[in-house]
Order: C-alpha cells, then structure tokens, then sequence
C-alpha cells in the first residue's frame, strides 16, 4: 500500500514522477521512493515522511530525455516506515513497486534466502524483485520471468518491474489493487493507482482488470488476462475533475470509506487467516502468557469495537475480558494487576485519552498490545506488540472502514488465544476461518440495498430522538450505530441493550421516538424481538434490520441470508453506516467534516 506512479516518456521523469506522488497524497502514507532507469542506469531515492523530504533528497537529480521511472508512496503494513522498507525494491538488476500483500511471502522468502538471496527490508513486496530475479537467471527472457512471478504471488498487488536489460520496458500486473495506464497524443505512458496523477498528462486512460498484466514500452502496450490470453487494450475519456477523482466518483469520502469495507477486510484478513488456525507474525505467544484477564481500553468508534471485542474474548478464547473508556481510565485510579493483558484500540494511534493509559499500564509493569491502524504511531511505538488493522487511510471524520477491520482483528484474535488457551477445537476454528473469509462479500454494497435506504432515510429528518438497540455484540453496534448518526446527522441517538429500554427508556416511546432494531436470527433473536415489540405497543416508529421479515415494524431493512451472527453483524454495520450517510446528505451537513468534531484528538 498504497500509490503507485509509473513513465515512460521523453519529457521531465523525476518531474511527473514527484508530481504523480504528490497527487496521491490523499491516500496518506508514511514513506515514498522513486527509480529511473535511463541508458542502462538505475537512479533511487527514498525518504521517510513527506514527500518534501523526498524533493529535498531529488533536488540535484536530473533526467533529461528517454527515459522510464517508477515511483510509490507507502503506508507501511509489513515493516516499519523507514527508508528501507520503502520502495523501490531492488534486486541485482531490477526495481519493484507494489500496492497491496503478497500472502505467500514469508514461504517465498525463506526459499530464496534457502538459495542464497540477502534480503535488504522486512516488506512482502521485495520478494517480488528476488523472484522475477530467479525466474530471470532461469529463462532468459524478461517477460517470461515476469508471467511466471505473477503466478509464484498469490495475494493483492499492483506492480511495475523495470529490469536494466530492457531499459525500455515496463512489466505491470494487477489483482485486487488499483492500477491504471494513461495515455496522450505525444506517445507518452503513464501508470497510476487512481485518475488523479493522470488527469492533466492524460487524455484517455484505461483501468486495468484483475489478472490483467503486460509490459509497455514506448511504442506497445502488450495487455493479456488472467489465462494468459493477449487482449486489446480499451481506453476511455479521462475525467478532468481532480477532487472528484479523489472521491473515485463517490460524493463524500465516507461513502467511498464504506464502500471500500470489503476489500480492506479482504487486506486484513490476508496472510492471517490459515486453512485451520490463525496466524499473526506480528505476535510472538509469549504475550498471552500467564495472562489471566484482558483489558481493552479506548475512545469513540474504537471503544466500540472494544466493547465489541469483549464478547468475542469470552465467548471463543473463554478469557476474562473487561473495557474500558479511557478518559474514564486515566483518572479513577484503577487496580492494575501483572497478569492483565492491557490492550489498546486506535485508528490514529494518537488520541491522547488512549495513550496516557497505555503508558500507565506500562509504567504498572503490565504487557501491551495495541490495534492500530497507522505504523509508527505513538501507541504503535509505545506498546509491546501491535496488530495493524491495514485499512488505509481513513478520510472521513466519522469511522467506518477503520471499525470494520478493528472487528476483523479481534475476531481474529480471539480465535487465535482461543489455540493458545485450548477453548476452541480445531473444526470450530476452521469453521469460524470459513465464516471469516465470508465477511469481504457480505458487506459489499449493492445498488439494491443503498437505494433502499437512500430512500428510507427521507422518513428519519426528525422527531425526537433515535434508539439503536440490540442484544449480547449487537448492542455494541448499536452504540456505534447511533454515534454514526449523531457525528454527522446532529439528531439526537442513543445507543442501548435492547433488554434493558423497559427499565427507563421505554417512557420516550411514542410515534416520533425511532428505534433501529437490530435483529441478527442466530444471536437471541426471540429475546430481542420481544424487546421490539415492546416498544412497537407503545407506538414507537421501527426500523428493523434482520434477515427474518419483522410485520411489527414501520420499516424493513432485510440483509442477506446469512448462517452466523458475525456475517450478520458486519451486513448491519454497513446498512447503520449507510443510514446515517444518507440522513445525513439530505440534511444538507458536511458528512466528512462534522462540526466540532476532529478526526485525531491529540488533547485532553
Ligand atoms: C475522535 C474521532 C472518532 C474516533 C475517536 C478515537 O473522537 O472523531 O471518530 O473514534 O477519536 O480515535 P482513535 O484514532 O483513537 O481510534
């Protein structure tokens, strides 16, 4: 992860290389790197931050002339953010850039180290150019090499490969991530991950499809599909409009955000999840022992997916498991005992609540892991371990992808204690790994389901008040569901057990009070039912989400058919997600920015 720019061409290379980077920064990462390959002559820089650092490291680079160049902004997810791990990757002979994971690379690395190869970073991507390397030295031919390395990978990528004896092509290859090949009337070529460093340079574009691969030089581009078969290459207009192809056409971020749910899942999931266990490399089992209890600890959305976290952990890995909201935490001087396992949740890595206990957990001597989604975060830097949740960046001030992958990990790892602490048999977790690997397709948005409650929300501007509702792990997701709506719609949302409205709430009830009733069939659907119907005798307006048609309610949402509660909690997440989108689009609010809302909160 995470852009990719590519040229070949006569004009300024190390220009349209740096300029193609810059218009990619809005996909955020943590290190960026160029090659050029001009007479037989590789040139590369790399610099850790911005890409300031790596104009600075350019400054007295020229290139004038043919000339063809590579260049890639990182988000670091296998191996810190540092020089090294930036790409450009090298081999002997060639270059590498990559979007996405290579799954297999930890058994392709230790084959090539087994043959002798020095690796130079901890990334999955510099397999890639130590395997076409291999492939090469065996079949003397470039592009053969190249075909056969694109079936040595399995995983995600879009790749560009130079190679020094053919300083005039460039292989490519996409499956599952991003790529693009640009075109203008000058005879130029361009690669990129999205419009946006094309648009300006290019005329007419065209994206390429998963399994596609090929090379270009500067008179060809050789396209052929997964089967191996050439196909004739289809360019379309590009779009001129550099903040909608940001957007990638969608109208806000968070739209894309959630749309993007089920292939950042698809990102986390990758490598970790084995045919019958799961694996994190990240994680040295050491850590979980003499644990005797988990505390999670965190703010807003990822408080959320700790609450959520905690059903997971006692239920699968039978470990006792309490939360904790952190700005709570800091100051009610808690009992920190040497056999908690104190866990951190963070999109951002940064919000100070979340920190200060992380660092008193450390100063009582307690073991850290954190979840994150940025590499070199505080946290990341703090904690004894971290898992990564690899969701990109998140834009959008209201979170959803980052929540989605932050359930992916737990779920995860509670299977993983759950191998360590004997509380799941081997088929249990094989079974659980299957239902895992479901999660990318259920929550994948169709047009169906967003027209739907496009439509829905017209009937949800008002009233007085929203309760989600929902029992056992659902009931954190109607926490989130109502933080959602409340973050971008400004209505007033609450989010409670749906058992315990009887004991208070219930008094609100009445046709302009909304109840979101979440209604999974395999998780106590009778019990929670009951609790809807409750409400709907006191004539609260409801909103039911299940896959069982629910007559006592004003509207429907009816999700997937699905056989585990888990499929249907993440099918729920998208439709709550989708809700407060709309409801928040027809209000006329800024849905990526909220007001008085910041995406990192780095004071108290
Ligand atoms: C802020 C954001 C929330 C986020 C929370 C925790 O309040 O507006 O969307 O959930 O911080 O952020 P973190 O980066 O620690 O997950």
């Amino acid at each position: 992860m995470c852009g990719i720019v590519g040229y070949i061409g006569t004009k300024n290379t190390k220009e349209i290389l740096l300029s193609g980077l810059k218009e990619l920064e809005y996909r955020g990462y943590d290190s960026a790197g160029i090659a050029v390959l001009q007479n037989g002559i590789f040139s590369s820089y790399k610099a850790v931050g911005k890409l300031i650092n790596l104009e600075m490291k350019t400054k007295d680079f020229k290139t004038e002339g043919f000339a063809l160049g590579i260049g890639h902004t990182r988000w670091a997810t296998h191996g810190k953010p540092t020089e090294l791990n930036a790409h450009p990757h090298f081999g002997e002979n060639s270059c590498v850039v990559h979007n996405g994971i290579i799954e297999n690379y930890a058994e392709l690395k230790r084959e090539l180290q087994t043959d002798g190869v020095t690796f130079l970073s901890q990334t999955d991507t510099e397999v890639i150019v130590h395997q076409f390397e291999k492939n090469q030295k065996e079949s003397n031919n470039s592009f053969e090499a190249f075909t056969k390395t694109i079936k040595d990978i399995h995983g995600a990528y879009a790749i560009l490969l130079a190679t020094k004896g053919e300083s005039e092509t460039l292989f490519f290859a996409k499956q599952g991530s991003p790529l693009l090949i640009g075109i203008n009337d000058v005879n130029e070529k361009y690669f990129a991950s999205s419009d946006t460093p094309l648009i300006g340079q290019c005329s007419d574009v065209t994206y390429l499809e998963d399994g596609d691969y090929g090379y270009v030089t500067p008179t060809k581009i050789a396209l052929f599909d997964k089967n191996g078969a050439e196909k004739e290459t289809k360019f379309v207009a590009l779009s001129q409009n550099k903040l909608l192809a940001q957007k990638e056409g969608y109208r806000f971020f968070m739209e894309k955000e959630i749309y993007e749910q089920s292939r950042v899942i698809s990102d986390t999931l990758m490598g970790r999840a084995g045919k019958d266990e799961i694996l994190f490399d990240e994680l040295d089992s050491s850590l979980f022992d003499g644990i005797n209890e988990i505390k999670l600890c965190a703010c807003g959305t990822s408080y959320h997916a700790a609450m959520s976290a905690s059903y997971l952990f006692e239920r699968y890995a039978k470990v006792k498991t309490s939360i904790e909201v952190a700005s709570e935490f800091r100051y009610r001087k808690p009992i920190m005992t040497k056999d908690t396992l104190f866990v951190v949740i963070s999109q951002s890595g940064e919000t100070a609540d979340t920190l200060e206990t992380l660092k008193m957990a450390k100063a009582a001597g307690l073991k850290t892991l954190v979840i994150c989604n940025v590499d070199n975060s505080s946290m990341v830097r703090l904690a004894d371990a971290s898992i990564l949740t690899r969701a990109g960046i998140e834009k959008g001030v209201a979170s959803t992808k980052a929540f989605a992958t932050q359930i992916t990990v737990f779920w995860m790892l509670s299977l993983y204690i759950a191998k360590l602490r004997g509380s799941l048999s081997q088929e249990e977790t094989a079974s659980h790994i299957d239902t895992l690997r479901k999660v990318p397709s259920h929550v994948k948005v169709s047009d169906e389901m967003h027209e739907r409650i496009k439509r829905l929300s017209k009937r949800y501007l008002h009233g007085h008040g929203f309760f989600f509702i929902g029992r056992d792990i659902f009931y954190p997701l109607a926490l989130e569901g109502a933080l959602k709506l409340k973050e971008i719609s400004y209505l007033h949302a609450e989010g409670y057990p749906a058992g315990e409205m009887k004991h208070g709430p219930i008094a609100l009830a009445d046709p302009t009070l909304f109840t979101i009733a979440l209604l999974p069939k395999h998780l106590l659907y009778e019990k929670a039912k009951s609790n809807v119907e409750e409400l709907s005798a006191r004539d609260s307006t409801i909103c039911a989400i299940s896959q069982i048609p629910f007559d006592k309610a004003d509207d429907f949402v009816e999700i997937s058919a699905c056989e585990h509660y888990m499929l249907e909690f993440f099918e729920m997440m998208v439709v709550v997600q989708l809700l407060s989108l709309e409801i928040s689009i027809r209000l006329g609010n800024d849905v990526d920015m909220p007001r008085n809302l910041a995406k990192s909160v780095t004071v108290e």
